[in-house]
């Protein structure tokens, strides 16, 4: 088992560049801003340094697009900057608040994703000894230590200086530092927040995630828990430990994307980028996954009578990945006869739970950072678990500190509203749980396979859903005067309408609630009034005959009812306003094809509410704040 670093704490979804090198460091760093937007943040800036240590700094509220009109006036001849997108946490969005942020002296400039918990004791420290702050941000207290340290115990070395900030502050952080005192250097540290390095001909590289640097090299270096680096302009990066000492092999991987794959392309979205994307990763996901033995799974390396004997499973997720963790569940308990718990990491951390030497934590996230998801790993691999990953983002923290990781390889994904990842998950989970059936002899080599066949087909039912777009167009109209809806489902399905909930919430911003169908009676049919929109996801199953009587139970009270059937289903074609048609599909494959109509009516609506369906308002891409 690897060992893993310490618990986990808050960091924020803020995003970090930094360039130093022979080329204008500004056209880098805006680009690269640009590709970490999806993060999530509300101001951004940057700073800029000639080649003679004058620092120059430019920061606003709102949006890249603003920061590089006011940087339009800036000659662009200094080669050396550093840059910040913000999410708020401490202080409120604003020009002040925004990153960078300077000493007293403005010789020391910080970039910073993460959160300084014991920044107020600090501030007050500094405050005693003279220092004055201009931002309410806890990022602030991290330029006047660095100055603090520069001028005495680190004696004019900036790396050394950063070290002993980092060794006051509690909390998590990636930073990124410039001053005047070491023109051209960059000193970077981590600790809880992920940073990316990489060093080319042109100069070294700083970066939040790998999408930043994806079109300037293939080859990155991962800065690890507690390291700091110093990058120079001939693109030589030195790692150093949290006491100094050289690491003599920095931790590297190789980026496996294609730039083109975090461009837009013709689409005129994200979103329905990765939408219409879906059935070429699944397809990707599942290429050569059955091999003599059964299911194929490289990157677990667990021993085999390990995973014959593990006897519960705790699956644990956030947000969308936590709707795979739904149906991960049932495809594990009803292959692999293992039970399971699955809980969204934020309560997670907070239970106890029951491990023995045969316990296995399955973590789902698409980012891998996701801070409570993390932390949850953590806590299991602590208590002695084993912990596997389901995740999409290669090299990510939840891929190194697991000890098997099942890439979903679904590419960048850069909507906020997971998409494409999500059938992908869903997609890993499957393959997952006949993994552990083979392996613990719940279902025999053959009926692998036939599971494995219907898999193979998801792609091309996914091209005819999507074919079907119009219809969801058209359904979106249900929506128009709506303040609220209702999404309904059975068994398999009843994950489906909560993930079709969850899209609509995320991106319209029209409330949404998902519900059992069965439960529905219990409480939330009191909002059912004429025209009420209601979704009712009925394709063909064991339980459509008992979800049709609850559709007829909202159409009675005269709700709009856009109901997702299968082709030729007359019976539930004769009560509802608006259709989405799938095609037959096994039952258990269904949310993986259904929830894609799902995803365009959230888009359709969206769009005729005039959102921005790639960067709702609020949301990040990955929570790194727990
Ligand atoms: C955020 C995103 C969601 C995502 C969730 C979990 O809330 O907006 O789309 O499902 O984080 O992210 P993860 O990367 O762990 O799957």
């Amino acid at each position: 088992m690897r060992a893993l670093a310490g618990a986990a704490k808050g960091a924020r979804m803020c995003g970090i560049v930094g360039y130093t090198g022979k080329r204008q460091a500004l056209p880098f760093l805006l680009d690269g801003l640009r590709t970490l937007e999806y993060r999530g943040y509300d101001s951004a800036g940057v700073e800029l340094e000639a080649d003679d240590g004058e620092l120059a700094e430019v920061k606003c509220r709102g949006r890249v697009a603003a920061l590089a009109e006011l940087c339009s006036g800036l000659p662009g001849t200094q080669t050396t900057g550093i840059a910040h997108t913000r999410w708020a946490t401490h202080g409120e969005p604003s020009d002040a608040n925004a990153h960078p942020h300077r000493d007293c002296s403005g010789r020391f400039a910080v970039v910073h994703n993460g959160i300084i918990e014991n920044y107020q004791e600090l501030k007050a420290e500094l405050e005693g000894t003279g220092h004055s702050f201009k931002s309410e941000t806890d990022t602030e207290i991290i330029a006047h230590l660095v100055e603090e340290a520069f001028r005495g115990p680190a004696k004019g070395s900036l790396e050394t200086a950063v070290g002993l900030a980092a060794a006051r502050m509690q909390g998590s952080w990636a930073i990124a530092c410039v001053s005047s005192e070491e023109p051209g250097a960059i000193v970077c540290a981590r600790k809880g927040s992920p940073l990316v390095l990489a060093s080319t001909d042109e100069g070294a590289y700083a970066a939040s995630d790998v999408t930043a640097l994806s079109n300037i090299t293939s080859r990155v270096i991962n800065l690890e828990e507690g390291q700091l680096a110093r990058l120079e302009p001939s693109g030589k990066i030195t790692v150093y430990n949290a006491d100094l000492s050289v690491v003599a092999e920095p931790d590297g991987f190789t980026i496996d994307w294609d730039a083109s794959a975090a461009t837009i392309g013709g689409y005129p979205d994200f979103m329905a980028k990765e939408i219409a994307e879906q059935p070429a990763a699944i397809e990707r996901l599942l290429e050569g996954r059955l091999g003599p033995d059964g299911i194929v799974l490289d990157g677990l390396s667990l021993p085999l009578d390990e995973v014959a004997a593990i006897d519960r499973i705790y699956i644990v997720a956030c947000g969308t990945s936590w709707h795979v963790g739904l149906l991960a569940r049932t495809y594990i308990e009803r292959w692999a006869n293992i039970p399971c718990v699955v809980e969204c990491a934020s309560e997670f951390n907070y239970e106890e739970q029951l491990v023995s030497d045969h316990t296995l934590c399955v973590i789902i996230t698409q980012s891998g950072e996701t801070a409570d998801t993390l932390a949850s790993a953590r806590k299991m691999h602590a208590r002695g678990a084993k912990v596997i990953a389901i995740t999409n983002v290669l090299g990510s923290t939840a891929a190194r500190e697991s000890d098997g990781v099942i890439y979903v390889q679904a590419g960048p994904e850069i909507a906020v509203a997971s998409t494409k990842a999500y059938t992908a998950q869903l997609v890993a989970a499957a393959l997952l749980a006949l993994f552990l059936a083979k392996a613990n002899g719940s279902m025999p080599l053959r009926v692998v396979r036939d599971h494995y066949r219907e898999m193979l087909r998801i792609p091309e039912l996914i091209r005819i859903v999507l074919s079907r777009a119009w219809q969801d167009e058209v359904a979106a109209r249900a929506f128009t005067d709506a303040q609220s809806s209702l999404f309904l489902g059975r068994g398999v399905s009843a994950t489906t309408a909560r993930e079709g909930a969850l899209k609509l919430k995320e991106i319209s911003y029209l409330h949404a609630e998902a519900y059992p169908a069965g439960e529905m009676k219990h409480g939330p049919i009191a909002l059912v009034e004429p025209g009420y929109p209601v979704v009712v996801v009925v394709p063909e199953s064991p339980v459509r005959d008992k979800t049709i009587s609850n559709l007829r139970e909202v159409d009675a009270r005269g709700a709009c009812v856009i109901a997702l059937a299968t082709n030729g289903d007359v019976r539930v074609a004769q009560l509802a306003d608006y259709l989405l048609l799938v095609p037959p599909a096994p039952e258990w494959m269904s949310p993986i094809v259904d929830v894609v109509h799902l995803q365009m009516l959230a888009r359709y609506v969206a769009l005729a509410r005039g959102c921005d369906v790639d960067k709702p308002r609020n949301l990040a891409k990955s929570v790194t704040v727990e």
